[in-house]
């Protein structure tokens, strides 16, 4: 279905779309970027010839080769450009009726074998899909930011995807140097409801007046070996940004209060504290700025780990009960898609079941919150004394 020769469309030219069409380009296809900003073309041709330019002054690319990849991105600012695509990326703002405005736009140009993708991260495939008239060609493939350094690549078919376009596609990804995963078409695919706990419990310790935040990023890095600590990691990731893909898993779940979103996070929203881009997030990031030292109490530390990988774990095994992914997929996914130390179910091996499993009825005894219940898998395979992997 797909070769060198295939031409690839990218739909939007801003963070995601720019390094799409960058790993598409290096993997040797023409690559036809759209945006309906001008000043958004501008930027991403800007960005991508710097891009160029650093990877030849480090010596990661030749010359001649740097040429080659720049006269395969061609930018328009037509869509009808896209009809000699084979497979088209969007990669436009995060907004379904918007979203699907554009897949039925570009259904009418394409030919009628060309794939159409959407790089959503927290919309379902079908609801971006049903804007088509041949919805079997659509399907779902969530890079990482940044897209041209992060390995992991979700390929998420929604229950009308042709099974045929999804294995090729997914060799197309492979042949781009990604590491591919499937996922079910469900609320934040696997990585981004698996991580959920991670920003969700951290604040919860936080709030409880447990532990600061400080501390609670120090116990993560040091006792964990997580690169980034909750706060830290969102206060990169941007504090708004964060509480939106909270709060749109937690709406798509029915309001199911394991995913709920914190008042913390939305009062710092609220007041602009985005993080890092805004200068003030949980921490301050002014020049001038002293943060807090966090209190490295070897026990105070080990318990907060122990209870936010406690909630990761759970999070996994129950990905993995309802067949969101395979186990394999699920532990790739979390050390690719978000760099964690381990896969979180071999993670669950090595710790003891046993281990895991009490820490949550723990939690949810003392608690008396469905927050903390235990995946009926975890419980099933403590009981048989069980593991994920041999
Ligand atoms: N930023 C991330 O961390 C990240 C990670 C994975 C997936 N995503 C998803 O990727 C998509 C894009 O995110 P981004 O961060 O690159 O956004 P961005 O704001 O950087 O870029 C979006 C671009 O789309 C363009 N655009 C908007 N409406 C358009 C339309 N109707 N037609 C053509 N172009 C249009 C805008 O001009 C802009 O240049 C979203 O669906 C987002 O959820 C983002």
């Amino acid at each position: 279905m797909f070769s060198k020769d295939t031409v690839v469309g990218v739909i939007g030219s801003g963070a995601m779309g720019s390094g799409i069409a960058q790993v598409a380009a290096m993997a040797g296809h023409k690559v036809i970027i759209y945006d309906s900003n001008e000043a958004a073309i501008e930027k991403s041709k800007s960005n991508l010839n710097n891009l160029l330019k650093k990877l030849l002054e480090k010596q990661k690319l030749t010359e001649q080769a740097a040429t080659e990849i720049s006269q395969k991105l061609y930018f328009s600012k037509s869509f009808n450009s896209f009809s000699e695509c084979g497979i088209i990326i969007e990669a436009i703002v995060e907004n379904l009726e918007v979203k699907q405005k554009v897949f039925s736009e570009a259904e009418k140009i394409v030919s009628e074998n060309c794939i159409l993708a959407t790089n959503t991260s927290s919309l379902s495939i079908a609801s971006v899909a049903s804007s088509c008239k041949k919805n079997s060609r659509v399907l779902g493939i969530h890079f990482f930011n940044p897209a041209h350094i992060m390995p992991l690549v979700e390929i998420i078919p929604s229950l009308s995807t042709d099974a045929s376009i999804v294995t090729e596609t997914k060799k197309l990804i492979d042949s781009w140097g990604k590491l591919t995963v499937i996922a079910k078409d469900t609320p934040g695919f696997i990585v981004n409801r698996i991580a959920r706990p991670y920003y969700g419990e951290a604040i919860r310790i936080y709030e409880e007046g447990f532990a600061d935040f400080q501390t609670i990023d120090w116990a993560m890095k040091e006792i964990g070996g997580f690169k980034m600590g909750p706060f830290e990691l969102m206060d990169f990731i941007g504090n708004d940004v964060n509480y939106k893909v909270t709060e749109t898993v937690w709406e798509q779940f029915f309001y199911d209060t394991r995913y709920k979103p914190s008042l913390t996070q939305k009062r710092l929203f609220e007041s602009g504290r985005f993080g890092k881009k805004s200068g003030r997030g949980y921490y301050d990031y002014s020049e001038e700025a002293v943060n807090p030292e966090p209190q490295k109490d070897k026990e105070l530390g080990e318990k907060i780990f122990l209870r936010i990988l406690s909630m990761l774990i759970n999070e996994a095994v129950d990905a993995f009960y309802l067949n969101v992914a395979s186990k394999e997929d699920i532990d790739l996914a979390m050390t690719k898609g978000v760099n964690y130390p381990k896969g979180l179910l071999k993670w669950c091996d090595q710790i003891g079941i046993d281990k895991i499993y009490n820490q949550l009825k723990n939690l949810q005894d003392e608690y008396g919150e469905d927050r903390y219940r235990p995946s009926v898998l975890m419980k099933r395979m403590e009981s048989k004394g069980e593991k994920f992997f041999t």
